[in-house]
């Protein structure tokens, strides 16, 4: 009884253990990697074929956590999604029009895209859902997809004045012929609408107030949904027919490879090829900003795959100086930001990020992480209300670093890790599972002592 009683403990302690990482500089960055599967376009691969009719066989698809939410989700609409011999994942779709009420609530994790897109789905079939999350996604704004998604007829109920989750929606009747002006640029609030779209009886519009990524339009277009996109306004005409299943390989995911160039852009002896990478215009804000600093970035092998571009980059150390990033940019470099202000803190001169207020909502609020972590690396940066003013030049120390369970942010303390003077600590690194499960063998893998 005594034993029983010691172990549980012990596994208990185990269960809520969070794990840190410890590194140090590293001398040389070398070496090639292959980035797992852009997450945007893995969410999307699984929702979009789970609402066509036929079979669609998916390859190259993010395998972590968010991705897992979407999977266990979608199955709870009664939609067969099975994983094939070689990793590829295999989805029998019904058909958007048989999908079934879901048989239980939809658990979206720490995934936002997964809460927001099949929001949209959820507004559009004939039934009860109920959303919810982790202690994250729980706290992030939903206001956002409820009073859209309202407008166009459902009725839906959220906790906190109807803006956070758990989100309960009833959908089935989703009038067209409206004009929708999302409260803020994002591509998950544009493809929820869309996705409700599908079901209306006339046509949806979304006015953009700056670009977001594309990834929606792309691939419900080639599965034969109608859009007609000018400038920041697009226009879907709801389906006569299902749409058609389709096969996908997904690219790798430049938010994921951001670690890795902006590492090597800021270490002084390294040169790293990364293969298979995304090069949409809507996401590839990064490379554009690192150029501007100086960066050197080559893309290699320029092509595309599923309906996406794609390259290998070649980044190598660079001489970097400071840059203003705000308006157009931000949306093409959203994930990226708390990468750019470590760049800027390399960089020589000063780095200003503004119009990013979006940044607060995120998996936590990036502006106030971001400044908490490079501040306990040394390093001299202001908040601001909708950005960051970092003062580059300045020695990086190591430091003991939380990600507050923000995969993006246990990614950033490693790349300053890298470059830092003495050693440093990421406490809950395994957040990196959100994205990038194979985040600490890759680093391993290109970090010459
Ligand atoms: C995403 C869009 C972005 C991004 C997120 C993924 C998507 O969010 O930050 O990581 O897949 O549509 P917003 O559209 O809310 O800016």
């Amino acid at each position: 009884m005594w034993k029983k009683k010691i172990l549980l403990g012990v596994c208990e302690e185990i269960y809520k253990m969070k794990i840190s990482r410890t590194l140090s500089f590293a001398n040389k960055l070398r070496g090639e990697i292959t980035v797992p599967g852009d997450k945007s376009l893995s969410h999307r691969a699984l929702m979009f074929n789970s609402l066509a009719k036929g079979k669609a066989h998916i390859k190259g698809l993010l395998h972590s956590d968010d991705t897992n939410s979407t999977i266990d989700c979608l199955k709870k609409f009664g939609v067969d999604i099975q994983n094939d011999s070689d990793g590829s994942i295999l989805i029998f779709g019904k058909g958007m029009h048989s999908l079934n009420e879901p048989n239980d609530v939809l658990d979206c994790g720490n995934s936002g895209t997964t809460m927001r897109l099949l929001s949209g789905i959820c507004a559009g079939i004939n039934g009860i859902s109920i959303l919810t999350g982790d202690d994250s996604l729980r706290s992030r704004p939903m206001d956002r997809i409820v009073d859209p998604l309202t407008f166009l007829g459902a009725q839906i109920f959220a906790r906190n004045n109807n803006s956070l989750p758990p989100v309960m929606i009833k959908g089935g009747k989703i009038i067209g012929g409206q004009r929708i002006t999302p409260s803020a640029a994002s591509a998950q609030v544009k493809s929820a609408i869309l996705l409700a779209g599908l079901y209306a009886d006339e046509e949806i519009t979304v006015v953009e107030s700056k670009t977001t990524r594309d990834h929606t339009e792309k691939l419900l277009g080639a599965m034969g949904a109608k859009f007609s996109i000018h400038g920041n306004e697009i226009t879907l005409s709801p389906p006569q027919n299902e749409l058609s299943a389709i096969d996908v390989t997904v690219p790798g995911d430049i938010s994921t490879a951001a670690v890795w160039i902006v590492a090597a852009s800021i270490h002084p002896d390294a040169e790293l090829t990364l293969r298979n990478v995304g090069i949409n215009q809507t996401r590839s804000g990064l490379i554009d900003i690192l150029r501007l600093m100086g960066g050197d970035i080559k893309l290699e092998n320029n092509r595309y795959i599923g309906g996406e571009p794609v390259a290998d980059l070649i980044v190598r150390s660079a001489s970097l100086t400071g840059v203003n990033v705000s308006g157009e940019l931000i949306p093409r470099a959203i994930d990226e930001l708390p990468l750019v202000a470590l760049a800027g803190a390399v960089a020589e001169g000063e780095t200003v990020i503004q119009d990013a207020q979006e940044l607060r909502v995120k998996e936590s609020d990036r502006i106030s992480t971001t400044f908490k972590i490079l501040s306990d690396f040394g390093v001299k940066i202001e908040e601001l209300d909708d950005g960051l003013h970092v003062y580059g030049g300045n020695p990086i120390n190591g430091a003991i670093m939380n990600s507050s369970g923000d995969h993006r942010l246990a990614m950033l303390g490693a790349a300053a890790g890298l470059i830092a003077d003495g050693e440093t600590t990421v406490e809950d690194a395994d957040s990196v599972t959100v994205s990038y499960p194979t985040f600490w063998e890759d680093m391993e893998k290109i970090c010459q002592l």
